[in-house]
């Protein structure tokens, strides 16, 4: 009977799994990405071509049980149009990152597993919504346990040297670490010194992953935790609250230290940081701008931080929740392309599609492959060769 059970879901994964395939395929704007990308990024060798996922469910695209929210609608409303998994209602980060290098989107490994063994060469999704560098509530594999089941796949061969010299780990911490912190009780005098413990902590797993043999580990600020609608509702989310902007940024720079660190003590300086945290504040700060729908950005809704999906208890994140009777207990906007956010924590697809476009210039240069030789052969070598 369980082997029933069992075959039966894999059915729905490897049904849901292609329906979302075809949709990213149709989906013309975002194909077009796709084809812009591919056009302008030949020949393929100069970039990095695998992409390895850590972290929480600002990259997760499937790998988390069928019963939390990501699998219940109306998450997935706008892509693939069911909820397949993705902590918004389409597309996030990971999907647009992997657009740019012009490939599609890794698959999350939960989901390789059992199907089609052939779809790996552009790399794998580990991340887990609702996770950190130690246990949350959500009871899903803590950053540590992410990369132990990558490091598993590399000796079982399903990746090898090769590979490895070709790929690029994204690792994002977006701030379950501090949510846990909050819901055990801790208390504010003790939150700067617990980021330090979060950052240690987020330090030794940096180094794990570097140690597989990766070519770049990318490691993304945090975003600004005071603009999320959870710490904005309580200023009509019209403002980003700043107490929780001040720790995010204090958690940052020990960020860039820790990274500066790692790339002292390794050859060929390994670790990057991507910033989301700037991309994110662009985005808030372009809107209201003069002209800001002709240069392209979205003009998202009023106020600016309010979500599309808003759980009955706001503070925590209820999108999705029906009561045993089956009624809703949230309420949906109407067009979640007006709206930055989807719920109380994570964008809409078209607030991921305003960050990445934020991100994109500086994304760019880290798919370089070999970033140190392109600028070796540079014009200021030609220039001093030239003066000499
Ligand atoms: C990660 O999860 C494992 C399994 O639950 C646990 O043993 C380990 O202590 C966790 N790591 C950290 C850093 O909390
Ligand atoms: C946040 O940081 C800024 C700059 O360091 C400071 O001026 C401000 O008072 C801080 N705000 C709070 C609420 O801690």
């Amino acid at each position: 009977m369980d082997t029933q059970k069992e075959s039966n879901i894999s059915l729905v994964v490897l049904v849901l799994f292609f329906l979302s395939y075809t949709a990213f395929a149709k989906d013309s704007k975002f194909s077009l990405i796709d084809q812009a990308v591919v056009q302008t990024h030949s020949p393929h060798a100069r970039y990095l071509s695998k992409l390895f996922l850590f972290g929480d469910s600002y990259l997760d695209t499937g790998n988390n049980k069928f019963t939390y929210g990501s699998w219940t609608f109306p998450y997935g409303m706008t892509f693939p149009g069911i909820p397949a998994g993705r902590y918004s209602d389409g597309l996030v980060l990971t999907d647009f990152l992997a657009s740019f290098m012009g490939m599609k989107s890794p698959m999350p490994y939960k989901q390789w597993n059992k199907i089609n063994k052939r779809r790996v060469r552009n790399g794998m999704n580990f991340a887990h919504g609702g996770t950190g560098v130690f246990n949350t509530l959500y009871k899903e594999p803590n950053m540590t346990a992410q990369i132990n089941t990558f490091k598993q796949y590399f000796a079982d061969g399903v990746y090898n040297e090769r590979d490895l010299d070709k790929s690029m780990a994204i690792v994002a911490l977006s701030g379950n670490d501090y949510t846990q912190y909050v819901l055990d009780g801790g208390a504010d005098e003790g939150f700067r010194a617990y980021i330090v413990k979060v950052l240690n902590q987020l330090e030794v797993n940096l180094r794990e992953i570097e140690k597989i043999g990766l070519k770049k580990v990318v490691m993304l600020t945090m975003q600004p935790l005071g603009c999320l609608p959870k710490n904005a509702v309580s200023l009509s989310y019209e403002k980003c609250d700043e107490p929780w902007n001040n720790d995010t940024i204090f958690h940052n720079m020990l960020l860039q230290q820790i990274v500066q660190r790692l790339n002292r003590d390794t050859t060929d300086s390994p670790f990057h940081i991507l910033d989301l945290y700037s991309a994110f504040m662009s985005v808030i700060n372009k809107q209201g701008e003069e002209g800001s729908t002709k240069t392209g950005s979205p003009e998202f809704g009023n106020p600016l931080l309010k979500p599309c999906c808003i759980g009955t208890r706001p503070i925590i994140n209820t999108c999705g929740i029906v009561d045993d009777s089956g009624v809703k207990q949230y309420t949906l906007c109407e067009n979640p392309n007006d709206n930055i956010f989807w719920d109380s924590v994570h964008p809409t697809q078209s607030g991921w599609h305003a960050v990445s476009s934020a991100l994109k210039p500086s994304f760019e240069e880290l798919m370089l492959y070999d970033q140190l030789n392109i600028y070796l052969r540079g014009p200021s070598l030609s220039a001093s060769v030239a003066s000499s």
